[in-house]
């Protein structure tokens, strides 16, 4: 059967449809009374209830029995000289003995386990042993700062965070005990740190409180049981941004989720036997969870981990370790190819990268001269490139050719995965037929689709439910074409996309208003050639505030403390007034328009309390 006649097949029939998916890629130790039962127009989101499984049982132990030598993880390190190797027994010791690690720490079933982690397999193992006692990961970026990470532990409640000494990237050393030490500062809460040693430097070590990792792996029993966890009980939670300044904690489950994983990963990177598989996803988002870890485990695939950053000693290096581990399917993000093919062709010029078979990208929508250099450069035009639409909400792929079968065309997802039903909504809600560009909804759930948000279900109603009932609102616009492709032409709501990281504006905003010479900030996207959107600030300052030399660095130190060094705006320009509407409101669409050098058509400003703002604002600019 072709792709179409699949695809109406699964959508004809969905319940069987999705019990023949979980049938197929997950052992499970009781099956389901139900394989769905959700209703939009509620946020109540059921899949397979009553159903029994463990997630690390589908992905370590059940291949483990098959195949104990099969590869499981090979990991690089960020010298080129360091790399480990697990097979798929020896990550079950090693996800064993982490888990009873944990249970002494007193880690029961149910807990939230926060992670801040460098890209080490203790990551890994510490993710699963989550997983196989039936604790609830909170994997946290490293590049979030001590502040943030510190909202994310009271957030989620965890009393444990599992962290390394340092992180190595490139050339820099991320102190991570010492941010989590800042962190939990006066924290009751967390009752104890496990430290895995990565550089092995000298760090504060609160005794009482403190663990070293390596010491308690060599005492503990090396066999543990795996729990027995219901179907929807939590399996993480992953915490991203929204349109207010609190981030929002999404919790997805474990049968629903492991499913989607593992159905996505298959269809969208057709992986085979003894295949190397790399995707440059950090674990501290949600591709680093599905398809780092979840996914491609759960079929018994060979993962790559790479510890470090894509230039380091030099641009070739992502290329050399192609080469090297002979990668057949590779999954990366357009701001990373961006950047690499801003480098320029010599960096590939030592590596054949012969191995590939396909190319993947994820996070943003990938420009046509991206897509082009990816395909023709690096893929020597031989790998099709599955451009994957999704979100940490959607838990898996959405939209994504099936390779070698969708025709590609550059820069778009193309169409959606078995079983998922995209509509384009209008302002009224009403679904746009044929051509059209909209508002991208869903109108059937799917398994990997997100539970809740973390202690406020409300929020999760409201963000996703509300404005058009009936539908999952995803927050993105889309442009459906003749074809039915999909193309993303940007977020509806106040997110921004920078490198292929979410960051919301208000959180930007609340950093920056916490400097005493801030009175308001109002802060925009604008293109950006390499990250795809930058953050650019408007910032208003007190009165008789005057904006001295060094109050960007101020301010910039100020988000890197507040968020991390990755939200800190690109531009900053200070005014003495936002355009507001005669009612108070920033006119957003204004600046954004300002920013992004868009000024011949400002559109309507007459409901602007006070017109000559936008002109000073502009003349600014120039002067600049
Ligand atoms: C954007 C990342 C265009 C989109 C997996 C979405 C994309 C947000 C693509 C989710 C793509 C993701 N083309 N845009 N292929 N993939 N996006 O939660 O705006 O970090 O809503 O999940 O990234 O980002 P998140």
């Amino acid at each position: 059967m072709d792709y179409k006649s699949l695809y109406q097949a699964s959508i004809a029939d969905p319940y069987n449809f999705w019990a023949e998916q979980a049938s197929e890629f997950i052992s499970w130790e009781q099956t389901w009374d139900r394989v769905y039962d959700y209703d939009f127009t509620k946020g109540e989101i059921h899949w397979y209830t009553k159903a029994k499984l463990n997630v690390c049982n589908n992905c370590v132990d059940r291949h483990a029995a098959v195949e104990p030598e099969r590869q499981a993880l090979l990991w690089q390190g960020n010298e080129p000289t360091d790399s480990k190797q697990y097979t798929y027994q020896e990550l079950l010791d090693n996800v064993c003995k982490t888990a009873n690690v944990l249970k002494e720490l007193g880690v029961k079933k149910g807990d939230r386990v926060c992670l801040y982690m460098p890209m080490i397999p203790e990551t890994i193992f510490t993710m699963l042993a989550c997983a196989r006692i039936g604790a609830v990961h909170s994997v946290v970026f490293a590049g979030f700062s001590p502040e943030a990470l510190r909202a994310r532990i009271i957030d989620c409640g965890s009393e444990i965070v599992v962290t390394a000494d340092q992180g190595l990237r490139g050339e820099k050393i991320i102190p991570l005990k010492e941010n989590v030490d800042t962190a939990i500062a006066e924290l009751q809460q967390v009752k104890s740190v496990l430290v895995v040693k990565r550089t092995g430097a000298q760090v504060p070590f609160n005794h009482g409180r403190d663990h070293d990792y390596s010491t308690l792996i060599a005492k503990v029993n090396p066999s543990c049981d795996y729990a027995i966890m219901d179907a929807e009980d939590p399996l993480f939670i992953l915490y991203t941004s929204g349109s207010t300044g609190k981030p929002k904690g999404v919790v997805h489950s474990s049968g629903g989720y492991i499913t989607y994983a593992s159905f996505s990963f298959h269809y969208v990177f057709n992986y085979q036997p003894q295949e190397i598989y790399w995707c440059t996803a950090d674990a501290g988002w949600i591709t680093g969870h599905t398809y780092l870890v979840y996914g491609p485990l759960a079929v018994g695939a060979t993962i790559l981990v790479y510890e470090g950053v894509p230039t380091y000693p030099d641009s070739s290096r992502l290329w050399d370790i192609v080469d090297q581990y002979k990668v057949n399917i590779f999954y990366t993000a357009p701001t990373l190819i961006r950047a690499l093919m801003g480098h320029g062709d010599r960096y590939l010029k030592t590596t054949s990268r012969d191995s590939l078979r396909i190319l993947g990208t994820v996070g943003e929508p990938i420009n046509p001269a991206a897509w082009e250099w990816y395909y023709k450069q690096v893929g020597n035009e031989r790998c099709p490139i599955v451009d994957t639409w999704w979100q940490t909400e959607t838990g898996g792929i959405l939209l994504s050719p099936i390779p070698n079968v969708t025709k590609l065309k550059p820069g778009s997802a193309t169409t959606p995965l078995f079983g998922i039903e995209p509509v384009i909504l209008d302002q009224d809600g009403k679904e746009i037929t044929g051509e059209g560009e909209g508002y991208l909804a869903f109108k059937a759930s799917w398994p990997g689709q997100m539970q809740s948000i973390f202690n406020d279900h409300k929020r999760f109603i409201e963000v996703y439910f509300s404005k058009f009932p009936g539908y999952y609102l995803s927050g993105d616009a889309a442009k459906r074409d003749a074809d039915g492709y999909y193309w993303i032409t940007g977020r509806t709501d106040d997110v921004l996309n920078v490198s292929g990281h979410r960051i919301g504006t208000a959180e930007v905003e609340s950093a920056l208003v916490k400097h005493q010479d801030v009175a308001e900030a109002a802060v925009v996207g604008c293109k950006d050639a390499v990250t795809g959107e930058a953050i650019y600030a408007f910032i208003q300052l007190m009165d008789d505030v005057e904006a001295i030399p060094n109050l960007k660095d101020e301010l910039a130190a100020l988000v890197r403390q507040e968020i991390g060094g990755f939200a800190v705006p690109k531009h900053m320009q200070f005014t003495a007034e936002l355009p507001k509407t005669r009612s108070g409101k920033i006119m957003r669409r204004i600046l954004r328009k300002i920013a992004n050098g868009d000024t011949e058509s400002l559109g309507d400003i007459s409901t602007l309390g006070n017109q000559e703002v936008v002109s000073r604002l502009l003349q600014q600019q120039q002067d600049d």
